[in-house]
């Protein structure tokens, strides 16, 4: 059976904070809208504020914990790691990666979700998935949350510098790059540049500071830019 393109849409509640603990915090969704989808761990890209997320989602019973037989729908967010509760999210799903099963240790589980991330890191590097679609779809009717992109420059530049980890070097080339693409609106150029770093968060993998060589930017601004033709044609 193929799952890919299977939607969810659900809100998002206080777990028990175990998955915090093991080092995989996990949006809880209550759904509110749900196909039959069967028990399984499944790489996601979630829409959330108009912005496109990627991550990892487990839906089952969670048998190795064997205190709770409600079924759970969880998301662990690549790249992500705000407080988003009460937040309703749109989920689509990529593919499956395998079948919920009983580990007879948390580390166990641990070890299984860390591979987990890996492979859908790996499958979302190499897929040209459509990342940005339903993104620009709520930017052209005006649903987005604009609060960032309308902060002064400094404060731009400090928000970006802060989740991000970009110095203003980096920065100024990442927007002098969308601007010669002729994306002249500070707006809509201030967009990519926040769904650029969170591309390259997703892609490379990790919260820290975000490094590169000249080069080597040039090269992921142009890998973000293929899942996007459309925009700067
Ligand atoms: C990617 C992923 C895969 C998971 N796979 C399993 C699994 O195979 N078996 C299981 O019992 N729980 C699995 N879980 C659920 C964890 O047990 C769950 O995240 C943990 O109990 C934390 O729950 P909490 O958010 O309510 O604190 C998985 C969770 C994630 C994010």
């Amino acid at each position: 059976m193929r799952y890919d393109g299977i939607k969810l849409s659900g809100r998002v509640v206080h777990g028990r904070q175990i998955g915090k603990k093991m080092g995989f915090p996990t949006a809880n969704l209550i759904m509110c809208t749900a196909e039959n989808i069967p028990f399984g761990v499944y790489g996601v890209r979630v829409m959330y504020q108009g912005r496109m997320l990627l991550g990892v989602m487990n839906v089952g019973t969670r048998p190795t914990f064997e205190d709770d037989s409600s079924v759970s729908y969880e998301i662990h967010l690549l790249g992500f790691s705000q407080m988003i509760y009460g937040e309703i999210l749109e989920v689509e799903i990529c593919f499956m990666l395998r079948e919920e099963r009983r580990f007879s240790s948390v580390k166990e589980l641990v070890m299984q979700i860390e591979e987990d991330v890996r492979r859908a890191q790996q499958f979302f590097g190499n897929n040209e998935i459509d990342f940005f679609h339903w993104g620009k779809e709520r930017r052209i009717h005006g649903e987005n949350d604009n609060s960032i992109v309308h902060l002064m420059d400094l404060a731009f530049f400090q928000h970006c510098e802060r989740e991000y980890g970009v110095n203003k070097g980096v920065y100024n080339t990442i927007d002098a790059w969308f601007y010669e693409q002729g994306i002249t609106n500070i707006l809509a150029r201030r967009q990519e540049v926040v769904s650029f770093l969170q591309y390259v968060g997703v892609i490379k993998g990790s919260n820290e500071r975000l490094r590169f060589g000249r080069g080597k930017l040039r090269e992921m601004l142009t890998s973000y830019v293929k899942f996007d033709e459309r925009q700067f044609s």
